[in-house]
């Protein structure tokens, strides 16, 4: 049994969320507001970042994952595309000596093979500086989806046990969850959402299953220390019952 399954067994949960999973959304929006491009938003969206990483850090939060790019963000103007990657890229290259600082291991997950050979060339060399790191973990999704997650594992496991196809009963959680791009971490705890919209948008489908799901109305350039500190507070205050009734927990303790 995979002890950190919510759906296989009972995770153990304390005040502070292990996990926090966060769709920064609304810079955008941020930007527009205030007659600016879009893009301006994207690159005050960076300094949230660093303001996430820190408080998270502080509060010993021990894996913060932050949705950076979807798959379906392809869509967008090419021109915004161009500059999400250059941000990105600028980023790796500035950040990654202030992360070691920091004790924080960096993980990017996605899709990588669209991006240019630099770029992933960037992601690998940050991810092998920071590798020895312990305080927090950061995941980066970028060219992530949810979809994409579960097909990529599901391949994978029949790669490696074609005899899966004959047995199917063999089939369990365990295997799709273990090839999961994000395998070396727990489920989240808590969800964030900035910028107002209460949805997925195909972030981490699986894992969220038991998730606390948080969403304000917040941009996430203005998003900060105090908006997380209101987040936490407010996720100290559910009952997570993975299934079972509120007095089953009261007998418990
Ligand atoms: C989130 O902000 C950043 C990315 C998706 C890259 P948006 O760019 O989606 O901002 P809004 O939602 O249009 O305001
Ligand atoms: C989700 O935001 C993806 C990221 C924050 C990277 P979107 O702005 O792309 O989501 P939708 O299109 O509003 O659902
Ligand atoms: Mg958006």
């Amino acid at each position: 049994m995979n002890p950190l399954s919510s759906t296989c067994s009972i995770p153990v949960t304390g005040e502070t969320p292990r996990h926090v999973a966060i769709i920064m959304d609304g810079n955008g929006r941020w930007a527009t507001q205030r007659c600016l491009p879009r893009t301006a938003g994207h690159v005050r969206g960076v300094q949230a970042v660093r303001r996430a990483v820190e408080a998270c850090g502080r509060r010993g939060v021990e894996y913060l994952t932050l949705f950076a790019f979807s798959s379906e963000n392809w869509r967008r103007p090419a021109q915004e595309v161009t500059l999400l990657m250059r941000l990105f890229v600028r980023t790796l290259e500035k950040e990654v000596d202030k992360l070691i600082a920091q004790g924080v291991r960096l993980r990017i997950v996605g899709d990588l093979s669209a991006f240019d050979a630099k770029l992933q060339g960037l992601i690998r060399e940050a991810e092998a500086k920071t590798a020895e790191q312990s305080a927090l973990t950061l995941t980066i999704a970028a060219n992530y989806g949810g979809r994409w997650d579960i097909l990529q594992a599901t391949r994978a496991l029949l790669e490696a046990h074609p005899e899966l196809q004959q047995h199917p009963e063999l089939l369990d959680e365990a295997a799709i969850s273990e090839r999961l791009a994000m395998a070396y971490a727990p489920e989240p705890d808590l969800f964030i959402r900035t910028g107002g919209e209460q949805r997925i948008s195909n972030f981490l489908i699986w894992q969220l299953a038991y998730t606390e799901l948080y969403f304000t109305n917040c941009y996430w350039p203005d998003f900060g220390a105090n908006e997380i500190e209101q987040a936490f507070i407010w996720y100290r205050q559910r009952e997570r019952r993975f299934g079972r009734t509120s007095e089953q927990l009261h007998e418990a303790h």
